[in-house]
């Protein structure tokens, strides 16, 4: 029997917010773990990951307003199907004082496909999203940890908090954002936190003059970093997607995805330059999974710049929420819902 048929066959696991942050506790590198369990599963043809569905309305024409409908089942030790629903509003901070995106996840188990948890999604989005940078620094970084960051909202602080454990403590951040008093937060939280000294940039440029890594977590809602302003031989992690220029593109020497197919969806970044002529399957170098199981290579020398453009994977979800689910069983954290 399934170690997961009882709570099928009697109910669902409620988990709040507060309770996925109780059932992790300090030991955030699940998700690392999670992830890197997702991507194995990838590349073992052992996953399956419908393209998800972005609802927009035309009235909310910004890219960072929608919802989105992320299923997918992560076969391997996961075994486990779900789907995250994660709405996102650019303005919800400024207008409504709420946090950017929301979210739920739905798991369910493999086999009977009953629903067996129902969590907040905010927690674990945020945690995989950097569980995903941390593991592409991992394989493609360079030597030096000066690492600069553009928009200082929630997932520049899951960003920082995990690449201090997986990647190591940086030798110097440095920051930008539009809102100052949002960077000036940022850098009270990062001294209190993890002790580390933030420097706040007002240009962006002056931010990542000297970058071996550039992490982009902005709202921004077009294209507005050019080539220049990137060194040679850092890593460009690309998590916001709209930020740069196409010659930001063309000037690495790699560009690796998280899953090419979802990457290409008309109105992203490498699409736009696809339909252009500028970009295609022969200039990308990798998916994360192949770098890995090892399939490919990662960074090979001192030098190269790296574009690392991560879509964001459902199956990076599932497995972060079912390593929470399991880790919630054992400590009887949540609420049982009846069916
Ligand atoms: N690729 C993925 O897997 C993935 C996953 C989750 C979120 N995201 C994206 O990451 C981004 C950040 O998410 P968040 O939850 O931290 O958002 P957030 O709203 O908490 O923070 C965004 C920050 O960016 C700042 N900003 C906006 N425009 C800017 C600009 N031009 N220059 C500098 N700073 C700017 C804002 O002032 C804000 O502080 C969003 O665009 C979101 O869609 C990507």
């Amino acid at each position: 029997m399934n170690a997961l048929d009882p709570i099928a066959r009697d109910g669902l696991l409620y988990l709040s917010a507060a309770d996925v942050e109780r059932a992790v506790g300090s030991e955030r590198t699940l998700f690392v773990e999670a992830v890197e369990a997702a991507l194995r599963a990838q590349a073992a043809d052992d996953v399956v990951q419908p393209l998800k569905p972005y609802l927009r309305r035309p009235d909310r024409p910004h890219p960072t307003d929608r919802i989105i409908a992320m299923p997918a089942y992560v076969g391997g030790e996961v075994h486990l199907s779900g789907i995250k629903w994660i709405g996102s509003a650019h303005d919800n901070q400024e207008v409504r004082g709420l946090p950017r995106a929301s979210a739920v996840i739905v798991l369910n188990d493999a086999d009977s496909a009953y629903p067996v948890a129902v969590m907040d999604g905010s927690v674990v989005s945020a945690w995989r999203t950097a569980a995903v940078s941390a593991l592409a620094c991992r394989h493609l970084a360079p030597e030096g940890r000066r690492l600069a960051i553009l928009g200082t909202g929630l997932l520049a602080r899951t960003h920082l908090s995990l690449l201090c454990e997986t990647w190591g403590r940086p030798e110097a951040v440095e920051v930008h954002d539009v809102s100052p008093r949002q960077a000036e937060s940022f850098a009270r939280w990062a001294r209190e936190e993890h002790g580390v000294t933030v420097t706040v940039h007002d240009d962006a440029a002056g931010c990542l003059r000297n970058a071996d890594v550039i992490l982009v977590v902005t709202t921004a809602p077009g294209p507005w970093i050019p080539a220049e302003w990137v060194p040679r031989g850092s890593l460009f992690l690309n998590v916001s997607l709209a930020d740069p220029m196409p010659d930001v593109v063309l000037a690495s020497d790699k560009v690796v995805v998280d899953c090419y197919e979802q990457v290409m969806r008309p109105g992203k970044l490498l699409h736009t330059m696809a339909q252009q002529g500028t970009f295609g399957p022969e200039r990308c170098h990798a998916d994360l999974s192949q770098l890995v199981t090892g399939a490919r290579p990662g960074r090979e020398k001192p030098e190269e710049t790296i574009f690392f453009n991560p879509i964001g994977q459902a199956v990076g979800d599932i497995a972060c929420s079912a390593a929470v689910y399991r880790r919630a069983v054992e400590n009887g954290v949540g609420t049982r819902l009846e069916r």
